[in-house]
């Protein structure tokens, strides 16, 4: 695992994107893996400005979100189908036919779930998953306790992850208590896998990812299972780096 240290949030972002566009430009069609949240929302931020100058071009991307919440409707502002469609397929300039995200309304989960591992192994695999890390070490929605081995299935969010993105809902009553959300397994399959974390909030959990021991209660641990996994933090991240 490479670990970078920068000195601000941006610096992550610009450095994480440098990452993507390097993949983008060896592999026009490459398939991309998804984050939503606050963490790449820089590397969006820096990848539009690089589509919008000219010097990127996003169009023959494929891409795939890491999750979804189960039962808001996708014209629900804060389901991650509308976010990814908002802030990253209008901005970046992606094919919103080649973008995907789990359907949380879907009647049929596990035929659902099986469908988006099958998409993926369909599109060649993903060439490069981007990730961000919950204060209680969740990649995706794999909360604590999540198998290592595990695929794309629905699960319930702890009550952590609940209460860390009530700020995006009106009240925390209306944050989904299910998710649908690619397993550690399916995350692990990825070529190459990109955590970001800033600010002081996630310095433990990057702690654990980094230097624990591997261990399901620390889901982001699992990165240090991968060949080719680079987790670029801001300083207040790595304050609790030995
Ligand atoms: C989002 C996701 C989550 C977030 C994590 C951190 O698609 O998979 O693992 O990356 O909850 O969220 P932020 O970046 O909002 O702190």
């Amino acid at each position: 695992m490479e670990v970078l240290i920068l000195p601000t949030p941006e610096e992550v972002g610009r450095v994480a994107a440098d990452r993507i566009t390097s993949v983008v430009r060896a592999k026009p069609g490459a398939v991309l893996g998804l984050a939503t949240g606050s963490s790449p929302q820089a590397i969006y931020a820096e990848l539009a400005r690089r589509v919008r100058d000219g010097s990127l071009d996003l169009a023959l991307t494929r891409a795939f979100a890491l999750d979804e919440y189960v039962g808001l409707p996708v014209d629900h502002p804060q389901s991650y189908a509308a976010v990814i469609a908002r802030d990253v397929v209008g901005p970046l300039g992606m094919d919103p036919q080649r973008v995907r995200v789990p359907d949380g309304l879907s009647e049929d989960v596990e035929r659902t779930t099986a469908e988006y591992e099958l998409a993926i192994a369909r599109a060649g695999g993903i060439d490069i998953q981007l990730l961000g890390i919950g204060a209680n070490g969740h990649i995706g929605f794999n909360e604590p306790t999540s198998s290592l081995a595990s695929r794309t299935r629905i699960k319930t969010l702890a009550p952590q992850t609940r209460a860390d993105n009530a700020r995006f809902f009106a009240s925390l009553d209306e944050v989904p208590m299910h998710c649908i959300t690619q397993g550690l397994g399916t995350i692990l399959d990825a070529r190459e896998l990109l955590l970001v974390a800033q600010g002081e909030g996630k310095a433990d959990a990057v702690a654990h990812a980094v230097e624990g021991p591997v261990s399901s209660m620390w889901p982001a641990s699992a990165l240090q299972l991968h060949p080719h996994a680079t987790v670029i933090l801001d300083e207040p991240a790595a304050s609790r780096l030995a």
